[in-house]
């Protein structure tokens, strides 16, 4: 498995293949680990900006070695971590938010989808912005109404991810990491669209809007956990970690009530912390026994918090989350479903 990373991300142990003639580059070889921070320094001397990385003889890099605590706290939140995000470009600041607490959804977040003018970045930059907003309101109340309204945004921007790729890209791209459960909703409703277009994208047997609502009220649920469960900035106990994992029901269960999402995309939020080897939560279900929405939504779910800031880590790498979830998780996933999840992220 190949991927193409930027030369700053690139870390000790990291197998690179290098395009360019090995007379030009300096080393002996074009393909070879990372052993020294002279390699890494000699890399950046030659001006090269981009390399291709193959996963399947790289080794973790030091945050991936932490996995079994990794593993068994992927249920935790912290809302006290630093938001970790790229530096950007004022000119794609997005513009003061025109809202009104009688409205869920801001009008920039409609203008930026439809604006045909829009270069990619700078839209990735509104819209990511304002679906945040948008996913935090709806949190905050998630009545009947306001998840109708939320579904109607999603739909929206659905449409934008599954029709403009260089957009969905520059949003992969561009996401924070600061964990709040807004943010992670509208990063696991992003990744996991673009996954469902990959293996959906040319059959008509799914509803690819109410999917993505699915993807996107993944966590609703969490608004039924003691906040300061949710806010606790140390590792979980047995007892919280059992109010935690209700999560998926509760948000199933909000949805049902609320009459607005058919009972396939409920399924998601219900199974999206069941793992393929049956060792999740909270039926403990596996294989084929899981929904394929699910299964996608899991994969996504676990690559955000992977990425995410966490009090007792620095929010990982794509490359080192990837890597982790291969070589640490090899049976949590469906491995063709990964497999296409991780060219998501090639550049
Ligand atoms: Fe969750
Ligand atoms: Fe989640």
């Amino acid at each position: 498995m190949q991927q193409t990373i930027k030369v700053e991300d690139l870390r000790l142990g990291m197998y690179v293949i290098l395009s360019t003639s090995w007379l030009k580059h300096g080393f002996l070889r074009n393909q070879f680990k990372l052993t020294s921070e002279g390699q890494l320094r000699e890399l950046r001397r030659q001006g090269l900006t981009e390399v291709v990385v193959d996963l399947d003889k790289s080794d973790l890099a030091d945050e991936a070695r932490m996995a079994p605590r990794l593993l068994s706290e992927l249920a935790y939140i912290s809302h006290n971590d630093a938001p970790h995000a790229p530096p950007v470009d004022p000119r794609d600041q997005p513009p003061p938010t025109r809202w009104h607490p009688e409205n869920l959804v801001s009008p920039e977040l409609f203008e930026a989808i439809h604006d045909k003018q829009m270069a990619p970045e700078k839209k990735s930059r509104v819209v990511y912005h304002h679906s945040r907003e948008m996913m935090e309101r709806l949190l905050e109340a998630p009545t009947a109404e306001n998840i109708k309204t939320g579904k109607e945004a999603i739909r929206s921007l659905s449409d934008l991810v599954l029709s403009d790729g260089d957009t969905a890209s520059a949003m992969l791209r561009i996401t924070a990491h600061d964990f709040y459960t807004y943010t992670h909703s509208v990063n696991v409703g992003v990744t996991s669209l673009m996954l469902a277009k990959q293996l959906f994208g040319h059959s008509d047997g799914h509803d690819m809007h109410e999917l993505a609502a699915g993807f996107f009220l993944h966590d609703l649920g969490k608004i039924k956990v003691d906040p300061a469960i949710i806010n606790k900035p140390a590792r979980l106990t047995e007892t919280e970690m059992r109010r935690m994992r209700i999560h998926p029901y509760q948000g199933y269960k909000i949805l049902k009530e609320a009459e607005v999402m058919s009972e396939e995309c409920r399924i998601v939020v219900l199974e999206h912390h069941e793992l393929f080897d049956g060792s999740g939560y909270p039926r403990r279900l596996g294989g084929d026994q899981l929904h394929i929405y699910g299964r996608i939504c899991c994969i996504a779910d676990v690559f955000d918090a992977l990425t995410a800031e966490r009090s007792y880590k620095k929010a990982m790498a794509p490359f080192d989350a990837l890597t982790l979830m291969r070589d640490k998780m090899p049976h949590h996933f469906e491995k063709n479903l990964f497999a296409r999840f991780v060219t998501l992220f090639r550049a």
